[in-house]
């Protein structure tokens, strides 16, 4: 294929549009990147372990969260060899608010095999960084092509949704087979473009990169991308038009809203639950979930399945030996989870005195009183309770 451009028909027969190979567009969208990419914390320095950890937390996680978290995780966490030896109550604690806590847990397990094996430095080869815990294709492209410029693509769903609308293609891309499809297609026009440049660095790095912004700040998801318009309202702002809208099949097509196609899931499944603030001369009581399952390890509000009466939930605070009890309602609040929701109604209970100092029960020794202070300042407590914080 040659890098000219030239006239042609679309599909529907009635548009046209220039025909230009794919290492001419990935050259085009490197210029647009050099003149608009966004000033982000974790670009300054993209050594692998800052490029790793601003992975992981923008997983599921919006930029403009990430930066703060970036930030403080960074002051406490420097390196490879804090995080491995780092105490796993306290890393929670940083992670706090984050969500999907299994992703810094599986840093730690992987950072500890870096030092252990890497001696404290992540490898450099694509299929060795996709071997560690919690590091699937995505993050191992990113890390490969951004700290040890390596040419392979980081295909995550920003990625995605430019190469469907680009490309008119509607494969859910939900599926494994078409995410390795169009990384494939990305490594082929990285290859190309290093070949005629002859770089010392690829430049996969910077065009993943590119990727991502155009789909964060231009090829944004809904019916109004920035395609041609002067100024765009999307997450940096900006007034930039998409260096691609000319030969964007979708944009022809006055279709970017059905891109990307995605597989609907199926519905979360509900859960109602009673959460319960049980206090007692300034101490308020939580419970360490169990060590496997949703949220392991990390601290709550005790709580009881369904949604109990006053009835039943005087007679569990008793039963955890809370005496002399005040009881007050709580606003409902609902937390929503990629696979299910919580339905939660909950009660404020004053407790005048207690029979135990640390409230046992026969089947469950992960009771423990703590001040607010303490739980504010300690235990990590997830996001799902965060509409009782200030009851705490
Ligand atoms: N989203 C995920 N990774 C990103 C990165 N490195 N830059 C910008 N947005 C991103």
């Amino acid at each position: 294929m040659s890098d000219k451009e030239e006239s042609r028909k679309t599909d529907n027969g009635n548009v046209t549009m220039p025909e230009i190979t794919l290492s001419c567009a990935a050259k085009r969208l490197l210029t647009w990147y050099e003149e608009n990419r966004r000033t982000l914390p974790w670009r300054d320095d993209p050594s692998p372990y800052h490029v790793w950890l601003s992975e992981i937390m923008l997983q599921q996680t919006r930029v403009e969260t990430v930066k703060g978290y970036y930030e403080r995780f960074l002051n406490n966490i420097p390196d490879m060899e804090t995080l491995a030896r780092f105490p796993e109550d306290e890393l929670l604690k940083l992670w706090e608010g984050l969500g999907y806590y299994n992703r810094v847990r599986n840093m730690q397990k992987a950072a500890i095999r870096i030092v252990d094996h890497y001696g404290g430095r992540m490898p450099s080869s694509y299929e060795e960084i996709l071997s560690l815990p919690g590091i699937g294709a995505y993050t191992a492209g990113a890390i490969a092509s951004m700290a040890y410029g390596q040419a392979v693509a980081a295909v995550d769903g920003n990625v995605l949704r430019v190469c469907t609308r680009l490309l008119l293609r509607d494969d859910d891309i939900g599926k494994e087979s078409f995410k390795t499809e169009i990384k494939k297609v990305l490594e082929d026009v990285i290859q190309d473009v290093d070949g005629k440049e002859n770089r010392d660095k690829s430049c996969a790095g910077a065009l993943n990169q590119a990727l991502m912004d155009l789909g964060a700040m231009v090829c944004v998801p809904g019916t109004s991308p920035a395609c041609i318009r002067e100024g765009n309202e999307a997450e940096d702002g900006g007034g930039c038009a998409c260096p691609l809208s000319d030969i964007c099949r979708a944009h022809a097509l006055h279709r970017e809203a059905e891109f990307p196609n995605k597989a609907k899931k199926p519905d979360r499944k509900i859960e109602k639950k009673t959460v319960l603030i049980l206090s007692c001369n300034d101490r308020i009581l939580i419970h360490k979930r169990p060590e496997t399952g949703l949220l392991a390890g990390l601290y709550e509000l005790p709580s009881l399945e369904g949604w109990a009466g006053r009835k039943r939930v005087l007679s569990y605070a008793k039963e955890l030996g809370f005496n002399g009890l005040k009881i007050e309602i709580l606003p409902d609040s609902k937390h929503i989870f990629s696979h299910r929701e919580w339905h939660m109604r909950a009660y404020m209970i004053r407790a005048d005195e207690l029979s135990a100092d640390i409230p046992v029960t026969d089947k469950d020794e992960n009771f423990l009183l703590a001040e607010s202070e303490v739980i504010r300042n300690k235990y990590p407590i997830p996001s799902a309770f965060s509409a009782y914080r200030e009851y705490l």
